[in-house]
């Protein structure tokens, strides 16, 4: 795994989300209640951007046709066939760093 540093903690406000790069990689960051959550920023319905968005709880809502997603486990909460990856994140300096395989 690599650590890629993506944006400040502040940029990304409790009970928001936004698209961010990770190394070329698009990450949708989520701010639960300020626990930070990194999904792939894909939706799987139709490629939709997540982290275009918008967070309700553990939910994301993709922009396009409102697909949802739990951040925690990356599933649809209406078919748990159906899921995007999730990045472990972690905190250093105030800057959110996505975790990703090599
Ligand atoms: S592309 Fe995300 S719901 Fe259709």
């Amino acid at each position: 795994m690599k650590s890629v540093p993506v944006v400040k903690l502040a940029d990304v406000l409790p009970g928001h989300c936004r698209s961010v790069q990770a190394d070329g990689i698009g990450v949708a960051l989520c701010n639960v209640n300020g626990t930070i959550y990194a999904l792939d920023n894909i939706c799987p319905h139709a490629g939709g951007p997540l982290g275009e968005g918008s967070l309700n709880g553990e939910l994301i809502e993709c922009p396009w046709h409102g697909w949802r997603y739990n951040v925690r486990t990356g599933e649809r909460p209406e078919n748990h066939d159906i899921a995007v990856s999730c990045f472990p994140v972690h905190l250093k300096d105030d800057v959110i760093h996505v975790m990703l395989p090599d």
